[in-house]
C-alpha cells in the first residue's frame, strides 16, 4: 500500500527481481531435513513444491488433502482401482525414493477438530515443525466460471471455506510457534478482478488481506499470488491437473500454454521466496502487469472504434443466427474477417469480453446465455447452434405453460 495525495491509501506495485540461489546453497528460509506442512500438499502446486522441498533439502513433509489422499508409511499398499489415488501414491513413493519422508494426511484445513489433530500428529511424530505452504484451494476449471447471479451461497462457501477458515484454522494452531515462513498460495485474481470467478477471486483476496494484516507478528506470514501454471514440462507431456486459471483472461489453451508457470519455472521461484530475508507478498505475472492492470483493473479496454459495426466480411451468412452472432463479434472485438469456424478465443476474446457477448445475445435473442456455454461454444457455428437450441428450449416451455 502507498499513501497517495490527500492521505488516501492505495494499492501500489513496484517491480523487483526476487534473490537468486547461489548453487549448492540453501535458500535462507529452508532448512536440511525440515519439516514442512503442505496443506492441499497433494495437488498440482503442492506436489511441485513437495518435489523441491525434497530435492532441495531432503524435507520431511506431511501433505493433506481433501479427498483422495492415499495411505503412506511402511508397507502402505498402492490403491487398486482408483487411477487419480494411485498416481498420487506413485509420487509420494518417488518423493521418498529421492530421500524424503512423507506423511499424507485426510484433513480438512477448515475443520478445528482435524486440524488439532493433524498438528499433534505433527508433534508426534516429527517433534518440530519448519514451515507452512498453505495450497489448500478449490477451483475446479468448468464449473468455477459463473456470473455474480450464477453465484450461489454453495460456490461461495466451498471455495471460501479452505482459504478464509483454512486461514484461520492456521493462524490458531501455529500461534506460538517458531516457523521460517507460511507462504499462502493467492492469485493474481485477486488483483485483476477474477472476473467471472467471484468466489474463488475472493478467498483469495481473503488471505492477502489477512497475511498483510499480520505481517510483523511473530509468523513470517507470507503472500504468492501466481499467475495461471501448466503441469507439465512441454507440450508434448501429458497434464496431470487443470490448466485453465483465473489469472488468465482467456481460457483458450493454445494462449494458455504460452504464457502458463511450468513446475520447473514455479519450483525455481518458490526456492527464489524461500531466499526473501524480509516476508512480503509477492505477484508473479508472465505477461505484462501494467497492461493487465490497465485492462483489468482501470478499464482501459482495447477495442473498436465507436460507430456502428460494419457487416461482417469473410462470409456470405446462410444462417440468419449465425450473422447475429458475427455482428456481435465485430462489435466487440472488431474483427472483420469472420468465417463459421472463426474462434472466439483466438481473435482476442477473453472472459470479460464473454461475459458482454453472453449479455447481449442473451437480451438479443430474449433468452439466456451464460458465458461459460459460449467458452464451451467458441466458434461463430457452434454459438449460432447453442442459441437455436437455447431459443427452442424456452419456446418449448413456453408451450407447455
Ligand atoms: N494452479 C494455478 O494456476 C493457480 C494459480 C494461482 C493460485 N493457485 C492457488 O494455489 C493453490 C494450489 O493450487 P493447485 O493448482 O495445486 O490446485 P489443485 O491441484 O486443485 O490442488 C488443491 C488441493 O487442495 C486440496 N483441498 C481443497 N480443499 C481443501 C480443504 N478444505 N482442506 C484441505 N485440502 C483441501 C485438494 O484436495 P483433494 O484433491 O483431495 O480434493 C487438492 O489437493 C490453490 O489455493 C489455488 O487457488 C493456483
Amino acid at each position: 500500500m502507498a499513501l497517495a495525495p490527500g492521505g488516501r491509501w492505495v494499492r501500489a506495485y513496484e517491480r523487483d527481481t526476487l534473490p537468486e540461489v547461489g548453487a549448492g546453497q540453501l535458500p535462507l528460509r529452508l532448512r536440511e531435513r525440515g519439516v514442512y506442512l503442505i496443506t492441499g500438499g497433494l495437488g498440482g502446486i503442492g506436489m511441485t513444491l513437495a518435489d523441491y522441498l525434497v530435492r532441495t533439502c531432503r524435507a520431511r513433509l506431511v501433505l493433506t488433502g481433501l479427498d483422495a489422499v492415499p495411505p503412506t508409511g511402511l508397507g502402505a499398499a498402492v490403491p487398486d482401482g482408483d487411477p487419480g489415488l494411485a498416481e498420487r501414491a506413485e509420487r509420494i513413493r518417488k518423493l521418498e525414493a529421492l530421500g524424503g519422508e512423507v506423511l499424507a494426511v485426510r484433513c480438512d484445513a477448515a475443520d478445528r477438530e482435524r486440524m488439532a489433530a493433524l498438528f499433534e500428529e505433527i508433534d508426534r511424530r516429527f517433534g518440530r515443525l519448519d514451515g507452512v505452504v498453505h495450497a489448500a484451494g478449490v477451483f475446479e476449471t468448468r464449473r468455477a466460471f459463473r456470473s455474480l447471479a450464477e453465484t450461489g451461497r454453495e460456490d461461495c462457501e466451498r471455495r471460501l471455506r479452505p482459504k478464509v477458515r483454512g486461514t484461520l484454522m492456521l493462524a490458531e494452531f501455529l500461534r506460538g510457534r517458531r516457523l521460517d515462513f507460511v507462504l499462502m498460495q493467492s492469485s493474481l485474481s485477486s488483483h485483476l478482478g477474477g472476473l467471472g470467478f467471484y468466489a474463488y477471486t475472493a478467498g483469495n483476496a481473503y488471505m492477502d488481506a489477512f497475511a498483510e494484516r499480520h505481517r510483523g507478528d511473530d509468523i513470517p506470514w507470507m503472500t504468492v499470488n501466481w499467475d495461471g501454471w501448466i503441469f507439465r514440462e512441454r507440450d508434448d507431456d501429458t497434464p496431470h491437473a487443470s490448466v485453465v486459471s483465473p489469472s488468465f483472461a482467456s481460457p483458450d489453451f493454445g494462449v494458455v500454454a504460452e504464457i502458463a508457470i511450468r513446475p520447473s519455472e514455479g519450483a525455481e521461484i518458490y526456492g527464489r521466496l524461500m531466499n526473501l530475508a524480509t516476508p512480503h507478498q509477492v505477484l508473479v505475472s508472465t505477461a505484462d502487469f501494467d497492461a493487465r492492470i490497465d485492462q483489468w483493473v482501470r478499464g482501459a479496454q482495447p477495442g473498436p472504434a465507436a460507430g456502428p459495426a460494419p457487416e461482417p466480411a469473410g462470409a456470405a451468412w446462410a444462417d440468419p443466427v449465425a450473422a447475429q452472432v458475427a455482428r456481435a463479434w465485430t462489435d466487440l472485438l472488431g474483427a472483420e474477417e469472420l468465417h463459421p469456424d472463426s474462434n472466439f478465443f483466438a481473435l482476442g476474446g477473453d472472459s470479460l469480453l464473454g461475459v458482454s457477448l453472453a449479455h447481449r445475445l442473451s437480451q438479443e435473442f430474449d433468452t439466456v446465455l451464460s458465458a461459460i456455454t459460449l467458452f464451451e461454444n467458441p466458434t461463430i457455428t457452434q454459438m449460432a447452434k447453442e442459441i437455436t437450441r437455447a431459443t427452442a428450449q424456452d419456446q418449448d416451455h413456453q408451450g407447455e405453460a
